[in-house]
């Protein structure tokens, strides 16, 4: 059986002003409630700090666009991601076109580990766009 949380209510007092721009915001992204936009504007922050910390082992979620026909950039990401193969837990390839390719890396590592391991992906010649989610267990978020 799914243990609910246990809500607490609080008040939050603000400028008129700074409300109605949350409001419009919370409308635009979709959100029910403001309650339910606060809980996650309040993980995202949660999550920045863990992250910021460096303490704890997070999930990376590494996006990337390459060229695949680009000398080497598929041998040089392979052999870098043998030598962090503990770190990888998965990927997910996608060809976008005749010469693009798509791949989502989800990594688990220290905060450090993570950026270290997307600096050097994102800077591999060949590879032309990437980003870097960071989110993490039920302990994290
Ligand atoms: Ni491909």
């Amino acid at each position: 059986m799914k243990k609910v949380a246990k809500l607490k209510r609080f008040g939050v007092s603000m400028e008129e002003e700074l409300l109605e721009r949350f409001d419009r915001y919370i409308e635009k992204a979709g959100y029910k409630t403001r309650s339910e936009a606060i809980r996650d504007l309040i993980r995202d922050k949660l999550v920045e700090e863990k992250f910021k910390e460096g303490k704890k082992e997070m999930i990376g979620i590494l996006g990337i666009v390459y060229e695949h026909e680009i000398r080497e950039v598929e041998e040089n990401l392979v052999s870098f991601e043998h030598k962090i193969y503990k770190r990888i837990i998965s990927t997910i390839h996608v060809h976008l076109d005749e010469h693009t390719c798509l791949e989502v890396k989800i990594l688990k590592g220290k905060p450090s580990e993570l950026k270290k391991i997307k600096d050097k992906i994102i800077s591999t010649r060949g590879v032309k766009h990437g980003g870097l989610l960071i989110t993490g267990d039920k302990e994290v978020i």
